[in-house]
């Protein structure tokens, strides 16, 4: 009746009048709402038209993207238990590289629509034939001498319609830090933000960004891990690994400026980038890189530093004045201040724009003015670049 039609929020109420002349209102209520989560999953599923969810369920469960990223470490596997299994978001996934998955959760609604959501891709798929659903606390289960080979689980961020306390989770972190003494190869989906002390040794943290889009900490148990920190950006899986070496000079800025992907700065792996490119730091605190020539990196983006003065917001805007800049999208970084009302007091007017970096840089309150880079060959658009005759020389 509604697969695959966009209900706004203008028809909602008509169609809803219309359905209710037909049906009971209790399943139109619940048809409209299934057709809303359905229009909202399609940004983490590809068939979310024929999958079902519950409202907690959608908001908290992985997407295809990085629901197949994390299930390849189970590769092989015969058993593999999804423990805190939800709609299923990570269930097709596993269950296309593991012969055979337990799936767990409290929630037997959840439950249902996960079996139900396995099935719908395993009519695409030719998978969940071995996908098993069981209703249970996961904490009262017993897995030693099973022969579940690999545990995977994403924990609860909300307890039904609240939001647990940042860094809170059901069943709690330590309590999933310690399934290696029942499982030894075990998975955990975590909040990007948890620190990092938590983590015990031998255990590996990847962070997983999605663009500059951090989504997740993936934690591994010694038996999967293969580093101990990673930074992994999907959809192309490039991924950069804790690897010790000279420490990397703090220099004046460069010609071109480097803003490492939120996964590389949370894995603290912004000196194993610098070492990879060839470029320096322009503060030891702060996580900005400079280079002499435009980098191509998929763990950065470049910006072309077309003025690099200390941060005197009187004299930056009257710099910026004289630059013609008009419009500026303000990145801060090691400094402290309210950006929107740093960019009002900076009264910008003129044709162009920039990226106006306020960081540090040996200590000191420093700003950078920049335009993005273009591909060889291109030019920026217009409204890109400052006025002509109004840049100076890059790095000055
Ligand atoms: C973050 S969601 C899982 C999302 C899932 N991985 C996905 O991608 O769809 C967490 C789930 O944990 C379940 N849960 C929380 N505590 C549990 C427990 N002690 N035993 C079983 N399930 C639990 C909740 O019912 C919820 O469905």
């Amino acid at each position: 009746m509604l697969a695959g039609r966009d209900v706004s929020p203008d028809t909602a109420l008509r169609l809803a009048e219309e359905l209710r002349e037909r049906y009971p209102p209790g399943l139109v209520a619940a048809a409209l709402t299934q057709q809303a989560l359905r229009q909202a999953g399609r940004a983490k599923f590809a068939l979310a038209d024929r999958m079902y969810f519950t409202r907690a369920g959608l908001e908290q469960a992985s997407s295809d993207l990085t629901a197949t990223h994390s299930a390849q470490r189970y590769s092989g596997q015969s058993l593999v238990a999804d423990l805190c299994c939800g709609i299923g978001g990570n269930l097709a996934a596993l269950a296309t590289v593991a012969q055979n998955v337990l799936a767990v959760d409290a929630d037997l609604d959840a439950l249902r629509f996960a079996r139900h959501n396995a099935a719908v891709h395993g009519v695409t798929a030719g998978v969940a034939a071995g996908v098993t659903a069981l209703c249970a606390d996961v904490q009262d289960l017993v897995l030693t001498g099973s022969p579940v080979q690999g545990i995977f689980i994403d924990p609860a961020r909300r307890a039904g319609e609240r939001r647990l306390r940042s860094g809170d989770c059901k069943p709690p972190l330590g309590w999933c830090l310690g399934l290696p003494s029942q499982v030894a190869a075990i998975g955990i989906k975590a909040a990007p933000g948890l620190p990092h002390d938590l983590i015990p040794a031998g255990w590996e943290t990847e962070f997983v960004a999605v663009g500059r889009d951090l989504k997740e900490a993936l934690l591994w148990s010694p038996a999967l891990a293969t580093t101990t920190r990673r930074a992994t950006l999907l959809p192309g899986r490039q991924t950069l690994t804790f690897a010790p070496g000279p420490d990397v000079p703090v220099e004046a800025p460069g010609e071109y400026l480097l803003d490492p992907n939120p996964a590389v700065t949370r894995a603290g792996l912004v000196e194993e980038l610098a070492r990879e490119l060839g470029a320096w730091k322009i503060d030891p605190m702060i996580a900005f890189l400079a280079s002499g020539f435009p980098v191509s990196s998929p763990f950065a983006r470049t910006l072309r530093v077309i003025e690099s003065m200390p941060w005197h917001e009187r004299q930056v805007a009257l710099r910026l004045n004289q630059m013609g800049i008009g419009a500026a999208d303000i990145r801060r970084r090691g400094l402290a201040g309210d950006v929107q009302q740093i960019h009002r007091r900076l009264s910008l007017k003129g044709e162009g724009h920039a990226t106006i970096v306020l960081t540090r840089r040996q200590g000191k309150p420093w700003t950078l003015i920049c335009t993005p880079v273009t591909p060889a060959g291109e030019m920026p658009a217009p409204g890109q670049m400052p006025a002509p005759g109004q840049m100076p020389a890059p790095g000055q």
